[in-house]
């Protein structure tokens, strides 16, 4: 397992109880579960050596970044089966705007959009879609970690954002290219499906917060808590998003020659009874998958090796059990915060509950921060009502100066 952060403790504490997992870095958390080397996921050299050292049979990428620039393409050139797609597969999450163009191109439900490299033509196209009466949102194109996007609610906030992109170049060279894009109304969901090139399985839809603050204020993050099920989602919804979103985009790339192999993460928003595209991502969610994989009874390992040689995908065994989690932050996540402030955890936890860390390590044999999300606290229980109040009494327990947490996790959904 390549990565250091929640999704990783997660998908490797599922994947132990099948397999022996090595992870590459991994935290303080994962530490404790499973074998971690000391390994940057940007060192390709190394990450290739380890596979041969220890006669690795599978690997599974976490994080985007080493896919967008070819990690797995390297290790597939160097005869490892890989979970996570190649370069071509992961510019869908690479560039925002291309993204976008396959949508378009594929017939994929999607808000209505114009993608730009000077920051003129982009504030005439927002002025132009706030006078026809919609309200822009406005997406640094490159990769800038679920932060580059912003939602606006009138003209100002717009122009405001295209300039901070392009002229201040907040987001560096992500923000070279900006989508700007019609506002949509709704709820959204996140379905993570894995993908074989030729098949495709999806895993239980799970609905997450990207807003720091309760009541959906604040600025987006990468998410800062989960819920499964989601029972605002029919299965008639996930089948119609498999055969809109998800199957369309994947037979696109076949057509494009790219062999898709890894999690197709589409972002999905529900407006007026239709689903629309959001996004897609080339890697499981977090923390979507902190909640999924509270879920998962058995066969993740059978799936994702399945998906990495191309073969036809085993169902995975899921749980009908309620899972919740909740993300505790940094204080000033998601905009500068401190690091290497001591993190107190209760020794004690129910059974039901498993902490996955997500930006820790390990000081002088004392547990500090290391990350903007530090913790997701999951918790499993018969209904969703039980599975938050158990989260929610470990967060209660948490120790860690300015930290933050979203007290509204799943609650309107109980
Ligand atoms: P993205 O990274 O493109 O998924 O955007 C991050 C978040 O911004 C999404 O999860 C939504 O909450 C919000 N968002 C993105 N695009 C739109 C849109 N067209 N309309 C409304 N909200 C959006
Ligand atoms: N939680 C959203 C993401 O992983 O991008």
């Amino acid at each position: 397992m390549v990565g250091s952060g929640g999704r990783e403790h997660a998908l490797a504490w599922k994947l132990s109880q099948e397999a022996e997992v090595v992870v590459a870095p991994g935290n303080a958390g994962i530490a404790q579960d499973v074998e971690c080397v000391d390994l940057a996921v940007s060192d390709f050299e190394g990450l290739l050596n380890l596979c041969r050292t220890r006669a690795i049979d599978l690997v599974v990428v976490g994080p985007e970044d080493p896919l967008i620039v070819g990690l797995a393409d390297l290790m597939r050139a160097a005869g490892i089966a890989v979970y996570g797609p190649g370069k071509e597969g992961a510019r869908l999450e690479g560039s925002k705007a291309y993204s976008k163009e396959v949508m378009a191109a594929a017939g994929i439900p999607t808000a209505r959009f114009g993608a730009f490299d000077q920051p003129e033509p982009a504030l005439v196209f927002a002025r132009e879609m706030v006078a026809s009466g919609n309200l822009p949102v406005i997406k640094a194109s490159g990769n800038a970690l679920g932060k580059g996007v912003v939602v606006c609610n009138d003209l100002d906030e717009a122009e405001d954002a295209i300039e901070m992109m392009m002229l201040d170049r907040e987001f560096g060279d992500a923000g070279s290219t900006v989508v700007v894009e019609e506002r949509l109304l709704g709820f959204e969901f996140s379905l993570l499906t894995i993908c074989s090139g030729q098949d495709y399985y999806s895993l239980p839809v799970a609905q997450d917060y990207k807003r720091a603050l309760d009541g959906d204020r604040g600025p987006n993050t990468g998410g800062m808590g989960t819920y499964s099920p989601v029972a605002a989602v029919s299965a008639d919804m996930v089948r119609d998003a498999e055969e809109k979103v998800v199957k369309p985009v994947l037979d696109y790339l076949r057509k494009e020659g790219v062999d898709y192999r890894g999690t197709l993460f589409s972002g999905l928003m529900v407006s007026q009874g239709k689903s629309y595209c959001l996004e897609y991502n080339v890697r499981f969610g977090d923390p979507e998958t902190q909640t999924v994989m509270r879920r998962v009874n058995g066969g993740l390992l059978a799936a994702l090796l399945a998906a990495a040689k191309g073969e036809p995908i085993p169902p995975v065994s899921i749980s009908d059990e309620a899972a919740v989690t909740v993300v505790i932050a940094s204080g000033g996540y998601p905009g500068t915060y401190r690091k290497e402030v001591p993190v107190g955890i209760p020794q004690d936890l129910p059974s039901n509950v498993k902490i996955f860390h997500a930006g820790t390590k390990f000081q002088d044999d004392s547990l500090v921060s290391s990350g903007g999300r530090v913790l997701g606290i999951s918790a499993t229980a018969d209904s969703l009502s039980e599975a938050r109040l158990s989260a929610y009494r470990v967060c209660d327990k948490i120790e860690f100066a300015e930290m933050h947490f979203r007290r509204d996790i799943a609650a309107s959904s109980v």
